[in-house]
């Protein structure tokens, strides 16, 4: 029995922001995932069902969702970032990422600089939109998006003419949208963190970087990679 601060009796109360295929989606009405696998491992752990909560990313990528109590953790692809860090606490690193361009294939838009005059979009309160912000020039016009599928559609249907989000969303994407590519990627060397209430669950967490670690002790973490991941 583990000391964990838990939200609501018997379930750990998990936020994600859906769609981000292939950690966070609905198959068959079902929300599928590696995020969801891995969050099955934990709860599994500590004697809990996982219930999952959608809620925003910003509501997320702020603590906010956590820091109210409005779920135990957040397992949502997040990138860890010192500026997260003051506000949550993250669990060890469970996925390398970085951000890359989506186009529609042959459009030849290969870098943030080929975008003068274009539009690109972003997904509201990701490193890809502050990437963008960033490093983008100054004539490229920032379409923000709620959610990835959102993104990528416009993308597709050619309402924008790229979009930026992390190097593995779009694999897949690109992978069942074979009329758009990933035409760059930009190296920003991203590690994804679960996270959880500011200072107040290092119970939990202990128990999420344990599971993880036997997770890549003995497979487990290989086999779901595999599952997801499977180019
Ligand atoms: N890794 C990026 C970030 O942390 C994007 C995550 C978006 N996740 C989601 N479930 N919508 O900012």
């Amino acid at each position: 029995e583990s000391g964990a601060n838990i939200v609501k009796e018997g379930n750990l109360t998990v936020c994600t922001h859906l769609p981000y295929e292939p950690f966070q989606y609905k198959e068959s009405g079902e929300i599928v995932g590696f995020d969801v696998d891995l969050m099955d491992l934990v709860a599994k752990d500590l004697g809990l069902k996982q219930s999952i909560v959608n809620t925003p990313f910003e509501t997320i990528e702020t603590g906010q969702a956590m820091n109210t109590g409005k779920c135990d953790i957040a397992a949502a692809g997040m990138t860890i970032t010192e500026e997260r860090a003051e506000v949550m606490d993250f669990s060890d690193p469970y996925f390398d990422a970085t951000q890359a361009l989506l186009v529609k294939k042959g459009a030849g838009y290969d870098s943030l600089d080929a975008l003068s005059g274009k539009t690109l979009g972003v997904q509201i309160g990701t490193t890809g939109e502050q990437y963008a912000k960033d490093n983008a020039p100054e004539d490229v016009e920032l379409k923000v998006f709620e959610d990835l599928a959102l993104l990528t559609t416009a993308v597709k249907s050619g309402s924008i003419d790229a979009g930026i989000n992390d190097n593995s969303v779009l694999y897949d994407y690109v992978d069942q949208n074979p009329d758009t590519e990933v035409s760059t990627e930009f190296d920003t060397g991203e590690q994804y963190g679960f996270a959880v209430a500011k200072d107040k669950n290092d119970e939990l967490l202990k128990s999420v970087n344990d599971v993880l670690a036997s997770a890549k002790d003995d497979g487990t973490y290989d086999e779901l990679f595999k599952k997801y991941f499977p180019n």
